[in-house]
């Protein structure tokens, strides 16, 4: 395998600089949006379920929002694909802390999300045999690096890498460039698509292209896998680097702007709901409950009592109340009472 980071390529052609500008216009444009909105964690909350679920989905792992929903309540609800699902947007959150304090994406950091992700701690491949295949011909696609020392200092190339400050080359092409080569080695024995998704977020946020992680290929990937697939092979066989790099711009160009709208959704639900909350319930209304009624799709006794600093039995008055105003929905799931939110996971569910 080639090491990075790949001088013999012109990553200045005119149209990758053309996707280029189009996706960094796009991106700041995100960037801004989100950071004029007060709750940054309404919108990590809500962007990185959907994340989660579109980018298992691309492994085949799918469920819906409604058991994400009930394993999210971690009420004993069991659903095997939703787990790995709301462990998917766990590592993103874990990731995410690690960068703000350390500043510096390691092969150890890696190592844990997949190991969160994929709830084993099997890490870094030790024995052969892993092989990319055709899910339909079954036909070997790609066979990954096989020796453990060999995909080790592979690893160690990739860090050096994307923690070096390198003015040379943007760092969308950068990302480009780090999710092709990790996906290339393939240090572990499953979750590196999921694992490798999550480090192209993270490594804009380390390159201040985001405040927080709100920009996900997922939904775009899913909606032209093929090409996905194809792309990888034509680099690696054939030099096709511009094609390659080209897709993962575009993906960020038509993701940002998609990502806009989801937030404006967002903004404009919660704008009703708390005119519908403040014309039906004027004497319980506060900007505190409204925003914990947003922080995640469910909410709880306790929380409330938490968040907005109230008894158990008035936070139970205002929950109850709220339900019967039919801005949230009871459901029991096991022994849990949950309020769900009702309104909000059908907005990320359609969307
Ligand atoms: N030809 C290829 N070369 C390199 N990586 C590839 C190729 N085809 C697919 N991939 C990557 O491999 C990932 C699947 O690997 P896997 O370990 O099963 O991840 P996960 O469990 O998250 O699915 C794909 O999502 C993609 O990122
Ligand atoms: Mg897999």
């Amino acid at each position: 395998m080639k090491l990075l980071p790949f001088h013999e390529y012109d990553l200045k052609t005119p149209r990758i600089l053309e996707a280029l500008n189009e996706a960094s216009r796009s991106l700041a444009e995100l960037k801004g949006f989100a950071n004029s909105i007060p709750n940054q964690h309404i919108l990590m909350n809500a962007i990185t379920i959907n994340e989660a679920k579109d980018s298992s989905a691309i492994e085949n792992i799918v469920t819906t929002h409604d058991s994400i929903y009930k394993v999210l309540t971690e009420s004993g609800f069991k659903d095997e694909s939703a787990k790995e699902v709301v462990d998917y947007r766990s590592a993103i959150w874990r990731g995410y802390e690690i960068i703000k304090e350390k500043g510096f994406i390691s092969t150890n950091v890696l190592v844990e999300l997949q190991g969160m992700i994929e709830h084993n701690k099997a890490g870094i491949r030790k024995n052969p045999g892993t092989k990319l295949v055709n899910s339909k011909t079954k036909e070997v696609i790609y066979t990954p690096p096989q020796d453990e020392k060999e995909i080790r200092d592979l690893l160690k190339n990739l860090e050096d890498y994307i923690n070096k400050k390198d003015e040379e080359v943007d760092p969308l092409i950068k990302m480009a460039l780090i999710h092709y080569q990790f996906e290339s080695i393939h240090p572990f024995y499953d979750g590196n698509g999921r694992t490798g998704r999550i480090l192209n977020v993270l490594y804009l946020v380390l390159n201040h292209l985001l405040e927080s992680p709100i920009l996900y290929l997922s939904n775009y990937i899913n909606k032209n896998k093929d090409q996905y697939y194809k792309l990888f092979t034509e680099f690696r066989e054939n030099n096709n680097y511009e094609d390659w790099i080209i897709y993962i711009l575009k993906g960020v160009e038509e993701t940002s702007k998609n990502t806009i709208e989801l937030i404006k959704l967002i903004q404009r639900e919660m704008e009703s709901y708390k005119e519908e909350f403040m014309t039906k319930l004027p004497k319980i209304y506060s900007d505190e409950l409204l925003d914990s009624l947003f922080f995640e799709v469910y909410t709880r006794i306790n929380y409330i009592e938490d968040r907005c600093h109230v008894t158990r039995q008035t936070a139970a008055t205002y929950l109850n109340s709220l339900v019967d105003a039919g801005l949230l929905e009871f459901e029991k799931i096991g022994r849990e009472s949950i309020y769900k939110n009702s309104r909000l996971i059908n907005l990320l569910s359609q969307f």
